[in-house]
């Protein structure tokens, strides 16, 4: 078994575009082709791929740029796994589920790989930032190929042609969160909408949260190398996109010239052809007025914000390390309704931290019921290895972790129908995306206030803004007929 380099220190420095590392990356790309080119001479078809990603927008992203290189090496692509002659985990490690998942996959994988022995298993993503999990795999899963972390996927190509040219198990992690490498090209998955990375990594620390310890510390892109990633997409049919950082509110603060998030909101609104700016995640212990103002005064900036609150109780919000109130979270949502009366807000909430008592979980229904979000992601606590939270006394028993996530399930879903009611009658912009599902003339698209509108035409308006009145509104998506 080979080890090419685990936990390799890299510096901490930002950086731009470094034609040196392109360069080499583009020099296996076509040298991992080249022996493609052969196999396929042989086999008579081109060998085939899967990439099957967990996770969030950053992992989709990371994903896209994968398949940008996987491409350019000569495969073909396959979304069923039994297909494929390289199988690609792009994991996750912030709940325990979609690690035990890969798990599970791996598993059956070893069946498969005794019937298919080319087959090649690849490994990256959070899970393979932590050094128990490389271990385990290491000693109990030895038919996977290759391993590498968040920070090193530049490097895939040149990994990649190590493990074919020796046929080891290649192992690449770095355990600091290196430069931020500009000019990587991606493969957009849908070309309509486009997330955009604006920064890398996390300095919050929140304490049951592994995320800082897989991404790294803060890092953040250029705005100019913003503005031109997002005016390329534009110049290729993009009408919205999503700038994405672990805590945007904290952007720019690293850069030599310091800008601040509301500035780049105000640039990219500058941008031509560009229909529809969002942005994922605020913290709320960062956000300032100026983007509350941003999003008042900008036309492409939609009126949506997704809010992570994880709990309404104060003194387990100070468990959490997440430096603000109860008070100081309803403040933020109090000016944002006032600035921006047609705002939306989504949130993410946390059952079942460790100490979590039933005051508390009132706390967090008295905030849910004071917000009134549209949407919420709901998540039951999970231990993660390593994190602070995973120490603490007085874990809260699976059990009653589940009933206690129903019974605040109860009111957000409440509250999402009532919301998605008041649509009744009214006209609303959507950006059509496409047709709902094959062979019909139903079309679906998002309102700016990120809600589905299910409508029928005979025309196909995708990519465009059309007017459409509510006609049966349902909880989670809104049905409609299209005015223009
Ligand atoms: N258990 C459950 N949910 C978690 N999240 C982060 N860490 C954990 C964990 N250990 C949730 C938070 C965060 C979202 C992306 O995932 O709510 O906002
Ligand atoms: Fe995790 Fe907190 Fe950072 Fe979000 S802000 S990624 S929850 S540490």
């Amino acid at each position: 078994m080979e080890t090419i380099d685990i936990n390799k220190k890299s510096k901490q420095r930002q950086k731009t575009l470094d034609p040196m590392k392109l360069e080499v990356q583009e020099q296996y790309m076509d040298k991992v082709r080249k022996i493609n080119e052969k196999w396929a001479a042989e086999k008579g078809r081109k060998p085939v791929v899967v990439i099957v990603t967990f996770g969030c927008q950053m992992n989709e992203h990371d994903s896209e740029e994968l398949d940008y290189m996987l491409e350019r090496m000569g495969y073909d692509k396959t979304e069923d796994v039994n297909e494929a002659d390289l199988v690609i985990y792009n994991t996750c490690a912030v709940r325990e589920n979609a690690e035990k998942k890969v798990y599970g996959n791996l598993g059956q994988l070893k069946f498969r790989k005794r019937s298919h022995p080319d087959l090649k298993i690849a490994i990256c993503g959070c899970m393979i930032q932590q050094p128990h999990v490389v271990e385990e795999i290491k000693k109990h899963h030895k038919h996977v190929n290759l391993l590498f972390g968040t920070h090193n996927l530049y490097r895939f190509p040149e990994l990649l042609h190590k493990q074919i040219t020796t046929d080891e198990m290649v192992v690449e992690v770095w355990d600091v969160d290196g430069e931020v490498i500009e000019g990587l090209h991606s493969n957009r998955k849908f070309n309509l909408k486009a997330f955009v990375n604006i920064m890398y990594g996390c300095n919050n620390f929140c304490t049951y949260c592994i995320v800082p310890y897989t991404r790294g510390r803060e890092r953040s892109r250029e705005p100019q190398d913003i503005i031109d990633e997002i005016k390329e997409l534009v110049s290729r049919g993009t009408k919205e996109v999503t700038l994405l950082g672990q805590n945007v509110n904290s952007y720019g603060k690293t850069l030599d010239n310091p800008v601040t998030f509301a500035e780049l909101l105000r640039m990219v609104n500058e941008i031509e052809g560009l229909e529809r700016v969002r942005f994922m995640t605020s913290h709320p212990k960062d956000i300032s007025d100026e983007v509350i103002y941003a999003i008042r005064d900008c036309d492409k900036l939609c009126e949506f914000l997704h809010l992570p609150v994880q709990c309404g109780s104060t003194s387990l919000l100070k468990k959490m390390n997440r430096h603000y109130s109860k008070e100081d979270y309803l403040k933020i949502i109090e000016k944002a309704k006032k600035e921006v009366p047609d705002m939306a807000f989504s949130t993410d909430i946390m059952i079942g931290f460790p100490g979590e008592t039933m005051e508390d979980v009132q706390d967090t229904i008295d905030v849910i019921e004071a917000v009134r979000y549209d949407s919420a992601f709901t998540f039951i606590y999970s231990k993660r290895e390593g994190t602070p939270a995973a120490k603490m006394e007085n874990q809260i028993p699976e059990e009653e972790k589940h009933r206690r996530f129903d019974m605040v399930l109860e009111h957000v879903n409440r509250i999402s129908g009532e919301i998605s009611e008041e649509y009744r009658d009214k006209v609303v912009e959507v950006l059509v995306e496409g047709k709902s599902a094959k062979d019909s003339n139903r079309y679906t698209g998002k309102t700016r206030q990120n809600k589905t509108v299910n409508f029928d035409s005979d025309e196909d308006f995708t990519g465009q803004l059309v007017m459409v009145k509510i006609t049966d509104p349902k909880s989670f998506s809104l049905n409609g007929e299209i005015v223009r």
